[in-house]
């Protein structure tokens, strides 16, 4: 838990305050809100009389020291925390928090705190300059017309324009942050979808890590199994895994290379043994075969989960590579609005020989699976759903 940070940014008035606390106080760990410390710096400079577009407005700080402790802001031991949402200070701490050597400041304060427990920390530049490297990002965001009824009587406009326009750190949705919409949810609500995502990205499974390797011991033996491209595998993040389908074999023989949800019907999990393995080896139910609303709607709440779907573009097993539906541009287009979600391109050769549609014994027939580029998500952007499921096609046919 000590390394645990999650990362909440977004605009003044999404929410981020409540949301945090609420979310900071589920998990036991702490909370800071960075914004203060730049409110804390505003409210010194206009105490003191000073510009808050001065240069040097860190000559405040020359022989004080900020100090942050359960949630609070303190200077010399004096309690800043009453001051920081006065009026004089929320008009003016866009400009305070635009001064890059304030920013290196606050930055190095933050990176610095000592920290016993995690930490939940909320602000404009979290995930993209604080803390990039963890998984746990997110943007909350709300309509502006929402954000300002939110926020009666602070220009939230103007706040908006500063802090996204300057220079060092501007406000900028970290792409692999999930996005959250908070304008018809409580807080409540959002704090509970950025649990259920810290705690899957958290959640081991470490049945499947043991059957991944018993499995792979087996396919190594049985069928000389090989991998080729394991490196263009991304370490972290969600991910679209596509690959062509020619054999039940095909979905252990990619969850072997790696972790992997895949959805299955829902017949399937009701089967004695067979549906409580495939539960425990992340699979998740669908109405039927193919890609209903629902089984969309899964498939994408997992992906925002930071998590790796496979998915068959063609959709049924058959031979040789096929026309692909337009499901996987769909999912692709639909989670890239929330989080950035690429897809790996893979082509498996052998399971058709191995285990033949309509046979019922495999054979030791050589499999290998050939793992490509990440197709990254600027390049399909402008792409319909079925240019982007041929575009993946096409990356297939070329391993
Ligand atoms: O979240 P808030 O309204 O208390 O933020 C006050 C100001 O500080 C706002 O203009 C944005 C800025 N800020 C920032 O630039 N970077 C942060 N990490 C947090 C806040």
């Amino acid at each position: 838990m000590k390394d645990l940070v999650v990362a909440i940014d977004g605009p003044a008035g999404a929410g981020k305050t409540t949301v945090s606390k609420i979310v900071a106080n589920k998990l036991g760990i702490d909370y800071c809100d960075s914004g203060s410390c730049y409110r804390a710096i505003c409210y010194l400079a206009l105490s003191c009389g000073i510009d808050p577009f001065s240069s040097n407005l860190l000559s405040l700080l020359s022989e004080k020291e900020l100090i942050l402790d359960s949630g609070k802001v303190f200077v010399d031991s004096q309690d800043l925390t009453p001051h920081l949402r006065e009026p004089d200070v929320s008009a003016n701490v866009s400009i305070v928090a635009a001064n890059p050597e304030v920013r290196r400041y606050v930055t190095n304060l933050l990176i610095s705190q000592k920290r016993k427990k995690g930490l939940v920390i909320e602000g404009r530049d979290i995930g993209t300059a604080i803390f990039p490297e963890t998984p746990f990002k997110f943007y909350l965001d709300a309509h502006i017309s929402i954000r300002k009824e939110r926020r009666q009587g602070e220009a939230i406009e103007e706040r908006d324009k500063i802090d996204s326009e300057r220079k060092t750190a501007p406000l900028i949705r970290p792409d692999d942050a999930l996005l959250i919409d908070t304008e018809n949810l409580s807080s409540h609500e959002v704090a509970d979808r950025i649990l259920e995502r810290v705690r899957f990205i958290l959640r081991k499974n470490r049945f499947y890590w043991v059957a991944q390797r018993i499995v792979a011991s087996f396919f190594k033996i049985f069928f000389r199994y090989s991998v080729l491209g394991a490196e263009n595998i991304p370490k972290q993040g969600s991910l679209i895994v596509a690959s062509n389908h020619m054999s039940f074999l095909d979905p252990p023989v990619i969850g072997v290379a790696m972790e992997l949800h895949y959805f299955a019907k829902e017949e399937l999990f009701l089967l004695p043994v067979f549906g409580w393995l495939i539960k425990n080896l992340n699979a998740f139910p669908v109405q039927r075969e193919g890609f209903s609303r629902k089984a969309i709607e899964q498939t994408i709440r997992i992906l925002e989960n930071s998590g790796r779907v496979l998915i068959f573009p063609e959709g049924t097993r058959g031979v040789g590579l096929r026309e692909p539906k337009r499901g996987i541009g769909l999912i692709a287009r639909l989670a890239n609005k929330k989080i950035r979600t690429p897809i790996l391109p893979l082509r498996i050769s052998g399971t058709e020989k191995a285990l033949a549609r309509g046979a019922w014994i495999i054979k030791p027939h050589k499999i290998k699976v050939a793992i490509g580029r990440p197709i990254q998500p600027e390049t399909f952007f402008k792409k319909n759903d079925q240019e982007i499921a041929n575009m993946v096609m096409e990356e297939i046919a070329k391993l």
